[in-house]
C-alpha cells in the first residue's frame, strides 16, 4: 500500500497531485479547509493552517511507501515593506501558512512513523522565489527560502540519524497557471516592478499546467535516488 498525503487540494498543483496519485492507485490524505475530491482512496482532513492545531492525522502502519507534500501556500500582500501595500495580518499569515505550519506537520508525520521501515519521501513544494529576491514578495521569498533551508537541515539530520530510507527535497516546481498566477497579475503596477514579467509568460503561454507539473512530482518522486541534492527544480529534470 502506497500513501501520499498532500497540504492544499482544493485547487492548483495539490489538486492535480492528489488526482494522479489516486489515479495511480495510491492512497490520498488531503489536508485543508476545502475538499472536492471524491474517490473510494481519498481520506479528507480538514486543516486550516492560519492555526496553530494540527487535528488527527490518519496513519497506515501497513503502508510500503509514504510520500508527504507541504504544497498549501499564499503568495500574501504583493507590495513594498513598510509602504500601504503590506499589512502586518498577510506578513504574519504568509510565514505561518508557507513555513510554519509546514515545518509543524513535517515534525508530527515523521513522530507519527518513527521506526518506519518503507520508503519515505518528504516534499517541500518551494519556489524560484526562495532562491532569487523578488521586490514586493518578502514574505512569500523569506517563506520559500525557510523551506529550502528546513530541507537541508532534515537531510543532514536522516542521514546523520541513518534514516536512508527517509529521503526529503524541496522543489521549485516552475510557474503554474493556477489561482496564485492569477492573484499575481491582477497585482498593481506600483505595488509590483515585475507585474509586465509575470503578465507576459501569461500571454506567451509560457505557464505549465497543473497536471504537467503534478506528472513531473510524481515523476521526480519515483526517480528519488537518481537525484542527490535536496533543492531541486522540476524545469531542469
Ligand atoms: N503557481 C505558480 O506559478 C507557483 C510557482 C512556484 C511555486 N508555487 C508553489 O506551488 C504550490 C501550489 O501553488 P498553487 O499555484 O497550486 O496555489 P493555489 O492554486 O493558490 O492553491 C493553494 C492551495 O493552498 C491551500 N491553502 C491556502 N491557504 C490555506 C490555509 N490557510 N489552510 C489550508 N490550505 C490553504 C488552498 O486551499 P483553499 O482552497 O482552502 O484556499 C489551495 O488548495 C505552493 O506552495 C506555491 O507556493 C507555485
Amino acid at each position: 500500500m502506497r500513501v501520499a498525503y498532500i497540504t492544499g487540494v482544493s485547487r492548483g498543483l495539490g489538486e492535480a497531485t492528489a488526482r494522479q496519485f489516486l489515479l495511480e492507485g495510491w492512497t490520498v490524505v488531503g489536508l485543508g479547509r476545502t475538499h472536492n475530491l471524491e474517490h473510494d482512496q481519498y481520506n479528507a482532513v480538514y486543516l486550516n493552517l492560519e492555526h496553530q492545531e494540527i487535528p488527527e492525522i490518519p496513519i497506515f502502519p501497513e503502508a510500503t511507501e509514504l510520500v508527504w507534500i507541504n504544497n498549501a501556500a499564499i503568495v500574501g500582500k504583493i507590495g513594498y515593506l513598510g509602504t500601504e501595500a503590506q499589512d502586518l495580518q498577510s506578513i504574519y499569515l504568509t510565514i505561518q501558512i508557507n513555513l510554519s505550519a509546514a515545518l509543524a506537520l513535517s515534525h508530527r508525520i515523521i513522530q507519527l512513523y518513527d521506526g518506519f521501515k518503507g520508503l519515505f519521501t518528504l516534499i517541500n513544494i518551494s519556489s524560484g522565489a526562495g532562491r532569487n529576491a523578488y521586490p514586493s514578495w518578502s514574505a512569500y521569498c523569506a517563506s520559500k527560502a525557510g523551506m529550502d533551508m528546513f530541507s537541508r537541515v532534515l537531510d543532514i539530520e536522516w542521514k546523520t540519524q541513518g534514516k536512508h530510507n527517509f529521503r526529503v527535497f524541496s522543489v521549485a516546481p516552475g510557474i503554474i497557471d493556477t489561482g496564485m498566477q492569477t492573484q499575481i497579475r491582477q497585482a498593481k503596477p506600483e505595488d509590483f516592478p515585475l507585474l509586465e514579467r509575470f503578465q507576459k509568460y501569461h500571454e506567451e503561454g509560457a505557464l505549465e499546467t497543473a497536471e504537467a507539473v503534478a506528472s513531473k512530482l510524481i515523476g521526480f518522486i519515483r526517480r528519488r535516488d537518481d537525484f542527490s541534492e535536496v533543492l531541486a527544480d522540476l524545469r531542469l529534470v
